[in-house]
């Protein structure tokens, strides 16, 4: 069986600061939102594919974060982990509609 996916209100976009991570819990998945300070909303697994640090609480540099365990530097786009190490972390549709964060899970 494979789950549905829809888009979750989340919050309103005004209350999200730029590049501070938020951790945001849905449907049993912990995620990773962050407003870039290109004005684009990315959301991506809260977890480091390394030893599962908190990317929430990393440090966001344009569309990358940096993992605030041992600095892997992962994509808010792609999801990738760049080089020189190597992994992947699930990214989510987000949309902004009528000043609200939405994310598709
Ligand atoms: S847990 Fe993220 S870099 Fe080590």
């Amino acid at each position: 069986m494979t789950a549905t996916l829809e888009w979750n209100k989340i919050m309103k976009l005004a209350d999200l600061p730029k590049q501070i991570g938020k951790e945001v819990h849905l449907k049993g998945k912990s995620i990773a939102l962050f407003h870039l300070s290109n004005g684009d909303v990315r959301a991506i697994a809260n977890s480091c594919p390394h030893q599962n640090g908190p990317l929430a609480e990393g440090i966001v540099s344009g569309e990358f974060v940096f993992c605030p365990l041992h600095d892997w530097k992962i994509s808010l786009v792609t999801g990738e982990v760049q080089k020189p190490d190597n992994g992947c972390v699930e990214v989510y549709e987000t949309q902004i509609k009528d000043d609200y964060i939405y994310i598709m899970v």
